[in-house]
């Protein structure tokens, strides 16, 4: 099994509040059904969930009144998102189900406490659990953010998937911002000894807490045997290249 992100940054248009790119996921998930690859799925809020829990300070947690109809809405609006992801999956003939992630599981201090029994039937049945980034109810805090990232490392401790993806609409990880670093050369496979070599200054659009933090997140879920993979997803027929086995351009995460 792969177990796939599918980044906000793909699957909405983080520039417009609430848009979603419905012709970019319909396309994608078409890729996954043609790999014929079994697959499980997250996705995460891009401007669904990340303008209002930014404005409302979602993520430190329960610290004022008004945060309460904020996070609500954005328990709305995931909602939203994910019927409509929900939707091309099965309109590619990919049958789904969502699992939300603030409806059926607490974080604890920012760890998610997952219980992945009802997800293993599904899967049994050949249907394919979807989880997404959340507003998710906190032992501690009250409330906070659980993301997609999370998400897929709980998931990949639990699933053990043959390779994780993580899609987004960036070539992959570049040792400098390539928007401002004429020679910033794309990091085509990096592993834990690398790491030192890699600025932890260096941020690029879509990669909150930098570089290093992100080959971090990707290292810890690849084990032997297991890659983690960082693709385009707004490049035509590069995810369903990658997962059928051929060498596309990304960044390819390796324990060694
Ligand atoms: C964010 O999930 C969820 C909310 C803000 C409610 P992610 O952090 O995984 O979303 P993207 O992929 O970065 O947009």
């Amino acid at each position: 099994m792969i177990l796939i992100k599918l980044g906000g940054s793909v699957i909405t248009d983080k520039s417009s509040f609430k848009r979603f790119n419905k012709e970019r996921v319909s396309k994608l998930c078409r890729e996954m059904k043609d790999s014929g690859k079994d697959v499980m799925v997250v996705h995460g809020g891009g401007s669904f969930g990340h303008v209002l829990s930014k404005e409302f300070e979602l993520q430190k947690g329960h610290i004022r009144d008004d945060q309460t109809e904020a996070l609500a809405k954005v328990s709305r609006d995931m909602r939203e998102l994910n019927g409509m992801v929900i939707g091309e999956l099965i309109d590619a003939g990919i049958p789904s189900v969502s699992i939300p992630t603030g409806s059926c599981f607490m974080t604890d201090d920012n760890e998610l406490l997952i219980d992945t029994t009802i997800m293993k039937e599904y899967l049994k049945l050949g249907i394919v659990p979807v989880m997404f980034g959340d507003v998710v109810l906190d032992k501690k805090k009250g409330f906070g953010i659980c993301s997609g990232d999370m998400i897929m490392k709980c998931l990949a401790d639990a699933f053990s998937p043959e390779t994780v993806v993580f899609v987004s609409d960036i070539d992959g990880l570049y040792d400098r911002d390539p928007k401002t670093a004429k020679d910033a050369r794309l990091i085509t496979e990096v592993n834990e000894s690398d790491l030192g070599g890699i600025s932890s200054e260096t941020t690029v659009a879509d990669v909150t807490g930098g570089v290093r933090e992100k080959i971090k997140t990707m290292l810890s879920m690849c084990s032997d045997g297991r890659d983690c993979i960082l693709v385009n997803g707004t490049a035509d027929g590069r995810l369903l290249s990658l997962l059928r086995g051929k060498e596309v351009v990304c960044t390819k995460v390796k324990k060694k």
